[in-house]
């Protein structure tokens, strides 16, 4: 079974999906939950799972690589083989991207490549767009851009206001991001490093 990490900044509640989407998986298992937040709700869920987890705020003397390479000893020495972005509200610079590509997944809240960046769902009320959904793709340096693993759908109702919107996306993410990890964790997904596409084994 692959040694899967999730890096969370808030609720968790997509790291609680992958920590009972796999709790029977033979592919992959949830072994550490790195927060960069002390208060993010997500690091109790995970301690109710037995689940190891640590802390790993920015420390306002430190560069972002500096606090990327604490994360990434962590990763290290636990015998890591993939990371789940889930919620983490960082963007990444090279230092983890490169040592992690290929490995490193994110969930985002659009089908992408529609309304990246931040507040997504709001974006898309916004336009007026009447489907949105959910992406988990391969993490590259440039933001919310890379290889598309797997994509959901919500409808959008007239009457939507962001967090009806929020939820319902949710609901979604919470399905295809245990599908996409146990696609890349059983290997049948691969990331082609030189194109940045998928291959499918
Ligand atoms: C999710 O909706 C996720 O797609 C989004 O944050 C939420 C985290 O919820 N991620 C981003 O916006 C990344 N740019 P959770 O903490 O309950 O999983």
């Amino acid at each position: 079974r692959k040694r899967v990490a999730v890096l969370i900044s808030g609720t968790g509640s997509n790291m609680e999906a992958l920590i009972k989407e796999t709790s029977s998986s033979s592919v992959a298992q949830i072994v550490l939950v790195i927060s960069d937040k002390a208060k993010a709700g997500g690091l109790n869920i995970a301690k109710n799972y037995n689940i190891q987890t640590q802390i790993v705020e920015k420390r306002s003397n430190e560069t972002r690589e500096m606090h990327e390479e604490r994360i990434h000893s962590l990763l290290i020495a636990a015998g890591i083989d993939i990371v789940c972005l889930a919620g983490y509200m960082r963007i990444l610079t090279e230092f983890l991207v490169n040592n992690w590509r290929g490995k490193l997944l994110n969930i985002h809240p659009s089908l992408l490549p529609s309304f990246p960046g931040v507040r997504s769902q709001k974006q898309a009320l916004e336009k007026g767009v009447k489907f949105s959904g959910c992406t988990v793709h391969f993490v590259e340096v440039e933001v919310d851009a890379g290889a598309i693993i797997e994509q959901g759908i919500v409808s959008i109702k007239a009457d939507d206001q962001e967090e009806d919107l929020i939820e319902r996306i949710k609901s979604v993410e919470h399905q295809i991001y245990p599908k996409a990890l146990k696609l890349v964790a059983s290997e049948k997904v691969k990331l082609d490093l030189q194109t940045g596409k998928l291959i499918y084994i």
